[in-house]
């Protein structure tokens, strides 16, 4: 996810000014997204049989690194180096517990017994990206654990159920909103989806907070990620000493799940499936 870069006093989203005819897909790209999109979806899977008590997540992230290379891809994390970050050191982002997102994996790092973790993967493949995330139970969790999990994911397709042609940026976030709140959650507000495509990370913005009726309105050709962070206490962050690492401050739980979508005629294509 992208750090949103507008923030107002009121801790609305602003919509940054975006051009959407800049960020249309053309019918030969968007296959191209197909394709790296199933791709990221199926190493994801791959690696979520990798997951339980005992596994480092160097270990994900090295099956990952592998399995990327077998099938003619890359990762677009590793060695991602924007303004103010040190390079990205993984090929995938491994976030457990409080951590909310952009988790280094680490060969200290050993997944125990009711653990929560994100699995984040990033591939490239012929010049297109394909982003997409779960997060999955370690062994037998809490009932809060796996309640937070299932609301994330059920925010996100909430959120994604909203797109067709001439709705509007701000209806994802106000359904994402709507239905966390209502199960006692937070959403995360300092990261947002972002438009995808020759890029990781493009200008387009997409909250998971928000007002009905408000920002982008969505066309055909539009692709970005849509992938609410609801935290069990609240939504506030900070960032570790390395730059990257993102936990809640009052190191409650988080969780995230992540889809690349494309506007389409009929409505929306979920990308990121297997
Ligand atoms: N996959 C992340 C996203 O959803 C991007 C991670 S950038 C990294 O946007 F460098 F932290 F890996
Ligand atoms: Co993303
Ligand atoms: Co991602």
């Amino acid at each position: 996810m992208n750090h949103q870069n507008v923030l107002s006093i009121t801790g609305d989203f602003v919509q940054p000014p975006v051009n959407p005819r800049l960020v249309l897909l053309s019918s030969r790209e968007l296959d191209k997204m197909r394709r790296v999109g199933r791709l990221a979806a199926n190493l994801l899977n791959h690696l979520e049989s990798m997951v339980q008590p005992g596994m480092s997540t160097q270990a994900l992230d090295d099956e990952a690194a592998r399995w990327l290379r077998a099938h003619g891809a890359i990762s677009a994390t590793l060695g991602y180096a924007p303004p103010g970050h040190p390079p990205f050191t993984g090929s995938i982002c491994t976030s457990v517990n409080d951590v909310v997102c952009h988790g280094i994996p680490n060969p200290n790092q050993i997944l125990k017994d009711g653990d929560i973790v994100n699995i984040d993967v990033t591939p490239r493949l012929d010049g297109y990206h394909g982003d997409t995330s779960k997060t999955f139970l370690v062994g037998n969790v809490s009932a809060i654990a796996r309640k937070l999990v299932e609301a994330t994911q059920e925010s996100m397709m909430r959120g994604i159920a909203e797109i067709k042609p001439g709705a509007r940026i701000g209806d994802i976030g106000a359904a994402i909103q709507d239905y966390a709140e209502a199960q006692g959650f937070s959403v995360v507000r300092d990261m947002v989806g972002h438009g995808i495509g020759r890029q990781m990370h493009t200008e387009l913005q997409v909250p998971h907070y928000g007002k009905r009726g408000s920002g982008l309105k969505l066309r055909p050709g539009m692709v970005f990620t849509v992938e609410p962070m609801l935290n069990e206490g609240t939504h506030t962050l900070k960032f570790l000493a390395d730059r990257w690492t993102v936990v809640t401050k009052d190191k409650k739980l988080s969780a995230q799940f992540e889809h690349t979508v494309a506007v389409t005629e009929e409505g929306v294509e979920i990308l990121t499936l297997p």
